[in-house]
């Protein structure tokens, strides 16, 4: 499943990458927040982070001003290895070589027809098979105390 948060600096874009969603038949969970009433980041990073480290199929999108508090935030949920996106070569690399499964973006910071296309690139790119990638993203994962 794929699962989306935003904080209220982010909500405008998660409404436009949803809305993108929808018209594709993608599935998706919306975690909120769902106005521009402001909350904190963090909350919704966690949420968020729960539920993708759920199963390894899960993915998730994170937005907040910039991306980076929400990014920061999820990488703190065990299983959770969230990158910041900010161009089609990181969206598809941080699958390649990170195997992210979340992906941040920043509501006021980037513009909305190019995440777009990013989050589309980032969901759609399987991680780079060589061993080395696997080893590096696994050492990751187990830095991450339970
Ligand atoms: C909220 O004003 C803003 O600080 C937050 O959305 C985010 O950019 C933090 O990293």
């Amino acid at each position: 499943m794929l699962f989306l948060a935003s904080d209220h600096a982010g909500f405008a874009l998660k409404e436009r990458l949803t809305a993108h969603l929808r018209k594709k038949g993608v599935a998706f969970k919306d975690l909120g927040t769902h106005s521009e009433d402001s909350v904190d980041y963090p909350d919704f990073a966690f949420a968020l982070g729960q539920h993708v480290a759920k199963s390894p199929e899960n993915r998730g999108i994170g937005i907040c001003g910039t991306g980076i508090g929400i990014c920061m935030a999820a990488n703190k949920i065990p299983g959770i290895r969230a990158a910041m996106v900010y161009s089609l070569e990181t969206a598809k690399l941080a699958r390649q070589h990170n195997d992210a499964n979340v992906a941040c973006f920043g509501g006021r910071t980037q513009k909305p027809a190019d995440v777009v296309k990013w989050m589309d690139a980032f969901l759609s790119t399987p991680p780079d098979s060589a061993k080395r990638h696997h080893r590096r993203a696994e050492k990751v994962t187990r830095a991450q105390p339970r």
